[in-house]
């Protein structure tokens, strides 16, 4: 899947960068070019002899090797990728990357390429965890910016928690799936997945039991088959895919806005778990427990964002999918749900306590449209995702 396909890895100053040096040979192992960037904090932890051996090719390394200028000049070199890679990613260049720096070799090719980016975070919890981090972490994941990782465990700082880069196979596979081609190549599907938090006050909120893993299993699934997808989830329990371009809300007014701003797309898919209702009466400061008694809460109406998208005049979706998660009457209310809504397919299945689904591994679902009904057998949640990922490749192409 991978065989001639062309990474330019540009491998930034951390300690996981002798992690890139196994990449650089799983990648070679599946037959991909590898041309590599060092930076010049790179060359404090893997030497340019041992990439330049492994890449079998010279190293890249400075802006102003006039040698390199002539031969391949900056713009060249990500022009002739299919993709760029930055492992480890580290702070420093996350920082530059979202601030749109260019002064050194490795941030220039960044800012000047219009090829896609995927950066496999590697740093200090402390600093993952830093404001900093968070803003530049969100503004590159708006720009479109792809992500695999960062892994949590023990850190070679001695400490623990989230910053350490994925392993080279994870990296990888997140490779194999921004550059998937399959029958949804060329195409952008919208994916919204999680539930939404819906505040009471700064620190309070009301949400509800959905964990993401459907819509994460779906993501991932039509970016199996090449499709370029815009995962725009809430604060969902399992971590998002790899290889897409994820975008975090918290509520359904977000979720929205951020729908909104995502289309045009093929198709869209509709699996988050949205509030039916907001605190319309929401508090700017922390609610206190006094003697005033106990305080009231009003609510409003949330947007019906799979009606407004199904029913919208101008950039509607070729296809548009949701979901109805029903406890009695299964079909007929989610057959009636799709006319409501005006979607072109629903899923429907059975949340019941009793079957497990909610929050289980496995699902049983039917999928309904104007023509006709079918019902799958009960099967895992990647199962379903990837059937209904081929449905989808079907119907589009
Ligand atoms: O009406 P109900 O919540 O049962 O509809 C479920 C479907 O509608 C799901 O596909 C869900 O993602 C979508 N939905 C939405 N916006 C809402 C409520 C539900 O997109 N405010």
């Amino acid at each position: 899947m991978l065989a001639d396909k062309h990474i330019l890895l540009i491998i930034g100053g951390g300690i996981a960068a002798f992690k890139s040096l196994d990449l650089i040979r799983r990648l070679r192992e599946r037959g991909c070019q590898v041309t590599p960037v060092l930076t010049r904090s790179g060359t404090e932890f893997v030497t340019p002899l041992s990439v330049s051996a492994l890449c079998g090719t010279k190293v890249f390394r400075d802006l102003f090797d006039l040698t390199d200028e002539a031969e391949m000049g900056h713009i060249e070199l990500s022009r002739a990728a299919d993709l760029i890679v930055v492992a480890p990613g580290t702070a420093d260049l996350m920082a530059k990357m979202a601030g749109g720096l260019a002064n050194d070799l490795a941030s220039t090719v960044l800012l000047a390429t219009d090829k896609r980016v995927l950066v496999a975070p590697s740093m200090n919890v402390r600093m993952w965890d830093h404001p900093a981090t968070r803003r530049n972490l969100e503004t590159l994941r708006g720009d479109g910016i792809l992500f695999v990782g960062p892994n949590e465990g023990d850190m070679a700082c001695g400490e623990y928690g989230p910053g350490r880069m994925a392993e080279p196979l994870e990296i990888v596979s997140a490779i194999e799936t921004a550059l998937a081609d399959g029958p949804l190549k060329d195409k952008h599907i919208v994916v919204t997945s999680g539930p939404t938090h819906e505040p009471i006050d700064p620190v309070r909120y009301i949400a509800n039991r959905s964990s993401g893993a459907q819509g994460t299993a779906i993501a991932t699934a039509l970016a199996g088959l090449g499709a370029t997808v815009t995962f725009i989830t809430g604060p969902a329990d399992v971590p998002p895919p790899s290889g897409v371009t994820v975008v975090p809300v918290q509520t359904a007014a977000q979720m929205q806005a951020a729908v909104d701003a995502a289309l045009p797309a093929d198709a869209a898919v509709f699996a988050a778990a949205v509030a039916d209702w907001h605190v319309s009466n929401a508090s700017d400061a922390k609610i206190k427990k006094d003697k005033s008694g106990l305080p009231t809460l009003e609510f409003a109406e949330n947007p019906d964002i799979l009606a407004s998208v199904s029913q919208r005049k101008k950039d509607r979706p070729q296809l548009v999918v949701g979901f109805a998660a029903e406890t009695n009457d299964v079909i007929a209310n989610a057959t009636a749900k799709r006319q409501r809504k005006g979607c072109d397919w629903i899923v429907a299945n059975d949340v019941s306590p009793e079957t497990g689904i909610m929050g289980g591994t496995e699902n049983a679902v039917t999928v309904i449209s104007a023509a006709e009904q079918e019902a799958w057998p009960r099967m895992d949640k990647d199962a379903v995702a990837r059937r209904l990922a081929q449905k989808i490749a079907d119907a589009l192409t």
